[in-house]
């Protein structure tokens, strides 16, 4: 089950009170959304977003007794949408809690799970969050170079073997295509073993599925543009991200220039007792803004 991060740091960031609406843009399982929805209570709103539609059916669960809340497929770099759907004009707050749920990691069929390593291949080495879009990780491993496979694992991996894997993936490919995502953790592993810590395979998959999904392009349309569309003057947003190159982002964004005032210049991080509970916790970083114009 999906632990929510930072979920009493992010309420506090948000100021919620009873009446304001507010947007989940990753609704994800619910977790965040469903505490949101009873510190707004009946007079508020709750607009979830997310990409997976397994994710949508887990956040309808936990959220089915806050009838203020409803949930939308879309991306958030496509709110106002969404927004129109659920009939909404602007809102008080958005929240994204970016990444990966505990729940796509334990889904077999997109080659989320690899490191299961249950024999069954760790599912399809797709790992896109909406498959009607875009092409199947499996796919890329085919149709991209060298070059440009040593770049996706150097910049959205920051992976130190990343043309030695860039080259073994082109030399198998030759032999055979990668199709599963236990084949792709094997030879990694094979390339750079375990030197401790998290799987060697884990930064190549994370590299792969911020390719797939066009994640950073994504959030840089949804700060520069979907934001500022859909908050209200006062308006707040928090964002929680889990590697350097989102974080550089929202803090680039988060600025007087650009309409935001920042609540802290430092992130929020989690205490050590709740990375001792929730591991995911440990690389998060919160970081929240007032919007200042209209
Ligand atoms: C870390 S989880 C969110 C967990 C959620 N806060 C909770 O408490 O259960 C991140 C979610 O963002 C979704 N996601 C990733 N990129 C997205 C995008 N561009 N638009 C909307 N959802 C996205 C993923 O499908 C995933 O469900």
């Amino acid at each position: 089950m999906h632990r929510p991060v930072l979920v009493r740091e992010v309420l506090a960031a948000l100021a919620l009170k009873p009446g304001v609406t507010v947007i989940d843009g990753t609704v994800g399982a619910g977790g965040h959304a469903a505490k949101i929805a009873a510190a707004v209570g009946p007079s508020g709103r709750v607009v979830g977003v997310d990409r997976d539609s397994l994710m949508l059916r887990h956040a309808a669960e936990a959220l089915a007794s806050y009838p203020w809340a409803t949930v939308h497929q879309a991306s958030h770099s496509e709110l106002r949408t969404a927004l129109d759907d659920a009939g909404v004009d602007r809102a008080d707050a958005v929240l994204l809690d970016l990444g990966l749920s505990s729940d796509q990691l334990a889904d077999e069929t997109r080659g989320f799970a690899f490191q299961l390593g249950d024999g069954r291949g760790g599912g399809p080495l797709d790992l896109r969050f909406d498959v009607r879009h875009g092409r199947p990780a499996a796919d890329l491993l085919v149709e991209a170079d060298e070059a440009e496979l040593t770049r996706l694992f150097t910049e959205y991996g920051e992976h130190p073997r990343a043309a030695a894997i860039a080259a073994e993936i082109v030399r198998r490919r030759d032999v055979a295509p990668i199709r599963f995502a236990d084949e792709l953790a094997a030879l990694v592993e094979a390339v750079a073993p375990a030197g401790g810590g998290s799987h060697p395979a884990t930064r190549i998959f994370q590299a792969l599925r911020i390719a797939v999904n066009d994640e950073l392009g994504h959030v840089e349309r949804t700060l520069a543009d979907v934001l500022p569309a859909v908050l209200k003057p006062g308006g707040r947003a928090a964002i929680l991200t889990f590697h350097s190159l989102e974080d550089r982002l929202v803090k680039r964004a988060f600025v007087e220039a650009n309409g935001w005032r920042p609540l802290a210049k430092k992130p929020v991080t989690a205490t050590p007792s709740e990375t001792r509970l929730n591991p995911r916790a440990r690389s998060a970083k919160l970081r929240a803004a007032l919007r200042t114009t209209a």
